[in-house]
């Protein structure tokens, strides 16, 4: 560290503005004169977006395109997440890039925002403890990461100006939480600050956020970089704890100004700087670009998580899984052409795809195949229609593949409505009609509305799953992987249903968030609002039972475990879920809170015990009054349950 403030003592003050503003739109600035060299940062969450530097047409290097956070997300797999996490910083190592600009947590607190598919979960749990396995995972490789987008950055509306207006309790339980899972329990290098307001101040200017909370409260350790043009006035982000404003721009005056005129100190800019020179010289540091990537492995990976996150929605009678000698249609383009990831900064070019159709053909099933649709625009027509209704009939069973474009979710929009395009809603009622026999798979990055769901015997949701994503729908479709994933977010049966609907988008800049704590299934399960799929919902090929539940206070928290076993005749992956559900309370509190999970491999006959130790914080609010954690006196359940909405067995502790 000295040598580090050393070295600031060194530089002049024009030199220390610039350190504190990107030298382009990826590199942080070097100072030649005392050997600083540049940290390299690139997006993004799922892949790299590594511009080709050989080319002047803005190209990106082709890299592996994992599946989306929306995707991985309903894995319920920190495992899994730490892999995928490695695999990205090894690609990043190969590239020479430095720090990769994810993963996005930010809370769901509506389907419609065009970025959803980008971050996890409805859930701060969730969120916090996946986005902590993918950034030790990253970090395990010697690259560093951006934790995004710090916060409440929950829609796509007027994103640049817009004004996130919440209380205390609110942002303490549902906005910050995954953010302080991730600096406590994976210090990522870097985080980065989103472009709204909180509560009429831009989070890049926003210091009780920035040094009270993450720095002070939280322990982080690293460099907090502004969204890209996130900065609207340089001294007040450098006075906050900004400590790097990207992309680079020509303001650096402004620190000068302000430092000579005495509205900032030159202690605040020093410590902008330590904190550049740090990020600089540990990349330096831990660069191992001989560090040897194979993007076929990768791809293989990337087809592994995809295949342990989709979600059986529905499988009635057994149709899935699908027998090799069946007769099958795959109806609609998008078993050509796969949606794998959303528009917008964490778009990639990736090494390769692969689709449905030629999963199957590698798989040795033989296959028909009509469009039915067009995968852009997502129309249709009625001789597209008439040959798709033509397969079907001629099949034993029929794949339907629809969902959402690309241009119906996007960075920079929201969507003004959860539906599916009208001609895909036609072509599932079409499609049923002409054989029952039929299962839909889903591509889409956020929830949407199936007006249909009686019709199809199965739904399989594979979400943005990756450039691998087909092969993981026909693995699952033939049953050579058994589907455990499990949604992360609720999906409302209407988008009125949902408990920010009133009040989503805002007026002009002020977006209030009068649903408070009730976010997601925080809502209707408290409302008892029915959904057409809860938080947690998935099915299995297989069948688990649960006994023993042993629930027992233990110090401020408590100490639970429970038996699972497999009592079907497949192998199968459980995620067993524990909420805690505040019985006796004075509080106003959502009827249950996810507070742990564990996802579990079982043989047929199979059975594991797992056990949980809960901390006090997990009983816990915010207390306004002291504006701290309590836990209050009272009595809580702990449950065990298949999903937010089903309990398959609870205990109980009292404090
Ligand atoms: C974008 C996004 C952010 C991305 C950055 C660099 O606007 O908000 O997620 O990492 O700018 O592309």
């Amino acid at each position: 560290m000295n040598d580090i403030k050393n070295l600031v003592s060194q530089l002049t003050l024009e030199e220390k503005a610039g350190l504190t503003s990107g030298k382009d739109c990826w590199l942080t600035k070097a100072v030649e004169r005392l050997g600083i060299g540049s940290a390299r940062t690139s997006d993004g969450p799922h892949g790299l977006r590594a511009d080709d530097y050989s080319r002047d047409d803005h190209a990106t290097m082709p890299a592996v395109c994992f599946p989306t956070a929306v995707t991985t997300a309903a894995s319920f797999d920190r495992e899994m997440l730490f892999e995928m996490g490695k695999e990205l910083g090894r690609e990043c190592q190969s590239y020479g890039v430095d720090v990769l600009l994810g993963p996005g947590v930010n809370i769901k607190r509506s389907p419609l925002c065009g970025r959803n598919f980008e971050y996890f979960s409805e859930d701060p749990y969730l969120a916090g403890e996946l986005g902590a396995a993918f950034v030790n995972g990253v970090q395990s490789e010697g690259v560093g990461t951006s934790l995004k987008h710090f916060f409440a950055n929950s829609q796509e509306t007027r994103r640049f100006t817009s004004s996130s207006e919440i209380d205390e309790r609110t942002i303490r339980e549902i906005y910050l939480p995954a953010f302080e899972t991730v600096v406590k329990k994976a210090q990522p290098w870097t985080i980065m600050a989103s472009y709204n307001k909180i509560n009429g101040t831009y989070s890049t200017a926003n210091r009780l956020y920035l040094d009270e909370i993450l720095r002070k409260e939280w322990g982080f350790e690293g460099l907090v970089v502004s969204d890209w043009g996130a900065t609207h006035d340089r001294a007040a982000a450098v006075e906050a704890g900004t400590d790097l404003t990207m992309p680079a721009e020509d303001t650096d005056r402004q620190i000068v100004e302000a430092v000579k005129n005495g509205t900032l100190s030159e202690e605040a800019l020093d410590l902008c700087c330590e904190r550049v020179l740090e990020l600089v010289f540990k990349s330096e540091k831990n660069r191992r670009r001989e560090l040897p990537f194979d993007p076929e492995a990768a791809h293989a990976l990337s087809r592994k998580c995809a295949a342990d996150s989709l979600v059986l929605l529905k499988n009635e009678g057994g149709m899935l899984p699908l027998s090799k000698g069946d007769k099958i249609a795959f109806i609609g383009a998008f078993s050509k052409t796969p949606r794998v990831q959303g528009g917008g900064s964490s778009h990639i070019r990736e090494t390769k795809l692969t689709s449905a159709l030629e999963a199957a053909a590698e798989a040795g099933v033989s296959v028909t195949y009509a469009a039915a649709y067009n995968p852009e625009t997502g129309e249709s027509d009625e001789n597209l229609i008439a040959e798709a209704v033509k397969a079907a009939r001629s099949a034993d069973k029929a794949v339907l593949f629809i969902g959402l474009p690309d241009s119906m979710e996007y960075e920079g929009g929201d969507r003004p409505h959860m539906k599916l395009p009208e001609a895909h809603d036609r072509l599932v009622r079409e499609i049923c009609k002409a054989n029952p026999e039929t299962a839909v798979v889903l591509h889409n990055g956020s929830p949407v509305e199936m007006p249909w769901i009686d019709q199809p015997k199965a739904v399989l949701e594979a979400y943005l799953g990756g450039q691998a994503v087909g092969g993981a729908v026909v693995d699952i479709l033939f049953g050579d992987v058994n589907p455990s994933g499990r949604l992360a977010e609720s999906f409302p049966r209407r988008l009125e249903d949902n408990p920010s609907y009133l009040y989503y988008i805002g007026e002009g800049d002020r977006v209030t968030y009068n649903e408070g704590i009730f976010v997601g299934y925080r809502y209707y399960e408290t409302k008892k609002q029915e959904v057409l799929f809860p938080f947690g919902y998935g099915l299995s090929y297989t069948e688990f039972e649960y006994s023993d539940l042993s629930v027992k206070k233990a110090g401020d928290g408590a100490e639970v475990s429970v038996k699972v076993k497999n009592v079907g005749v497949r192998e199968g992956k459980e995620v067993v879920q524990l909420y805690v559900a505040p019985e006796k309370v004075k509080m106003i509190r959502p009827k249950r809170e996810l507070k742990e999970f564990a996802k579990i491999d079982l043989r047929p006959g199979e059975e594991k015990t797992v056990r949980f130790s809960l901390p006090a914080r997990a009983f816990s609010y915010w207390d306004i009054e002291a504006h701290d954690w309590k836990v209050e006196s009272g009595k809580f359940g702990v449950e065990i349950c298949k999903n937010a909405h089903e309990a398959i067995m609870s205990g109980e502790v009292e404090f």
